[in-house]
């Protein structure tokens, strides 16, 4: 199994109030190659699962695998978590996330210049990568000089840029309009030439139709 959620719970506390359960008991497996989508109403805690499942954020109880390899667990999780976020996981999120400062060329060389990955010549595989979502011809532009569904497809080729064997997708069409929001999930699922798994957080019934199973994320759990 590529990806293994068990029992996770997410609470937050602030002193002098009730804690707040966000998660309370999230087990998902996601096989390689497997799409899930998640749907649930806005403060369901589903950016705070997949901030979970991709290392970013710490769950008060419970686990994650990736590859068998265990995010939260043992002595040197921290150091394992950064390794394996590098190296198995791509991140798409609502608001693309780009680097204002940076070209798109160098926007999508970004996860491959951490250290945790070695991938050989970037420039030219950043480069041909931004080719397959159809931006050759913006290769030295700046983030704020394209369209939101053009910032999407520059998040995408970054995400696919270290050869992940999972992507997070949160909510990846929710500021597009339907036509480019159509264009991003047909990339999204067919860019690859390998089938990668996805686990994406979406309020549109058409992408969650594109995958092969679907969760409600409600009062904490997964149904
Ligand atoms: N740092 C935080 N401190 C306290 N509460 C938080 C924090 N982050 C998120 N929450 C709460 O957790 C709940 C779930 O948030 P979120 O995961 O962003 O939901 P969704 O993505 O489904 O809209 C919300 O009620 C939110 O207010
Ligand atoms: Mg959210």
């Amino acid at each position: 199994m590529l990806l293994e959620v068990r029992d996770v719970a997410k609470e937050y506390r602030i002193p002098g109030q009730r804690a707040i359960r966000v998660l309370d008991g999230v087990s998902l497996d996601v096989a390689e190659g497997e799409h899930v989508a998640i749907v649930g109403r806005s403060g369901a805690g589903k950016t705070t699962l997949l901030n979970i499942i991709g290392g970013l954020d710490l769950p008060t109880a419970g686990d994650v695998k990736i590859g068998g390899e265990s995010l939260f667990a043992g002595k040197g999780a921290a150091r394992r978590r950064e390794r394996l976020r590098a190296a198995k996981i791509g991140f798409i999120f609502q608001s693309y996330h780009l680097m204002p400062e940076l070209d798109v060329v160098e926007n999508v060389m970004l996860p491959a210049m951490t250290g945790e990955t070695r991938i050989p010549a970037p420039r030219e595989r950043a480069k041909a990568l931004l080719e397959k979502v159809g931006l050759a011809a913006r290769l030295g532009h700046l983030p704020a000089e394209l369209s939101g569904g053009e910032q999407q497809r520059v998040a995408l080729a970054r995400a696919l840029m270290c050869r992940p064997q999972l992507i997070l997708a949160d909510e990846p069409t929710g500021n597009l309009d339907a036509l480019t929001g159509a264009e991003i999930l047909k990339l999204l699922f067919e860019v690859n030439d390998e089938p990668i798994a996805c686990v994406m957080v979406t309020h549109s019934a058409e992408a969650a139709a594109r995958c092969d199973r679907t969760f409600a994320l409600d009062s904490g759990r997964l149904a």
